[in-house]
């Protein structure tokens, strides 16, 4: 059970607080003025609580206390059928397939993107991935910064890869974007592979790493350690948070 996809645990959850919520309604007393609003909100406290008693993610519980009230709200505003369809396809558009990955659409923030820079080397010519590179801000940063660098981003939702590629395109970046699986990459053409994932994909991107990379590259991972692969260096304003640079020299 506790190794089903966290979309598929979130699903669950959903269902069950309803149901939950709907087996309350009889043992409120009979003087309680019962509306749709109290449904909700019960709904959405019970999907919070199961969420944490599922060590869900924090944001995961986040969402949870907001789904079902935002249902509400938009239908209570009464918004056109095409705010719907425009809603779902953009989020296809941009977490394309997560739902297989594992792996949502979220940014590294400006303090990683300083200590990655701090771990490439100065004066010698690189090549440099961002596997799942979303909005390309990655290469971006580092790009400006070494002069010596190639760097290259591969993406696989549709929506992240075409803006990346706008942005290169209006700030004459020389970054290449790639709409590519990294799976089917090979990464012995890189001398630093960077990504930052998510948990679950971390053992089988590390099999393809020490498959594929050549012997004294550097592959780099924020946030996510490899079980039972001690880093070679690890840099970190806050240890094991989200911050943290895992470093592995092939
Ligand atoms: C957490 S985001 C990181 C974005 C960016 N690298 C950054 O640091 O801001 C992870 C990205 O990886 C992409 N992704 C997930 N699995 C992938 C795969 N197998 N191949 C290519 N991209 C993938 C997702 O679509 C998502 O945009």
């Amino acid at each position: 059970m506790a190794r089903l996809p966290v979309s598929l645990q979130s699903l669950l959850i959903q269902c069950a607080a309803a149901q939950a919520a709907a087996l309350l309604i009889p043992l409120l007393p009979g003087s309680f003025h019962f509306t749709l609003s109290h449904l909700v909100f019960a709904q959405a406290g019970l999907a919070v609580t199961l969420s944490r008693a599922w060590r869900q993610p924090p944001w995961w519980q986040l969402l949870h206390l907001g789904f079902l009230p935002a249902v509400l709200l938009a239908l209570q505003a009464g918004l056109p059928h095409t705010i719907y369809l425009l809603a779902f396809a953009s989020s296809v558009l941009f977490y394309w397939s997560s739902f297989r990955t594992r792996v949502p659409l979220y940014l590294s923030g400006r303090k990683a993107r300083r200590q990655l820079a701090a771990l490439l080397p100065q004066r010698r010519r690189f090549r440099f991935i961002d596997l799942g590179s979303g909005l390309g801000g990655v290469p971006f940063y580092l790009e400006s910064r070494f002069p010596k660098g190639r760097f290259y981003g591969t993406e696989i939702a549709p929506a992240p890869w075409f803006i990346s590629r706008v942005r290169a395109r209006l700030t004459g970046s020389r970054a290449v974007f790639m709409r590519n699986d990294y799976g089917r990459l090979d990464l012995a053409r890189f001398d630093v592979v960077f990504a930052f994932l998510s948990p679950a994909a971390m053992p089988g991107l590390w099999h393809q790493a020490q498959t594929q990379m050549r012997s004294g590259t550097l592959f780099i991972s924020l946030a996510f350690p490899v079980a039972g692969r001690p880093p070679d260096q690890c840099v970190a304003h806050d240890a094991g948070g989200r911050h943290t640079l895992y470093a592995w020299r092939m």
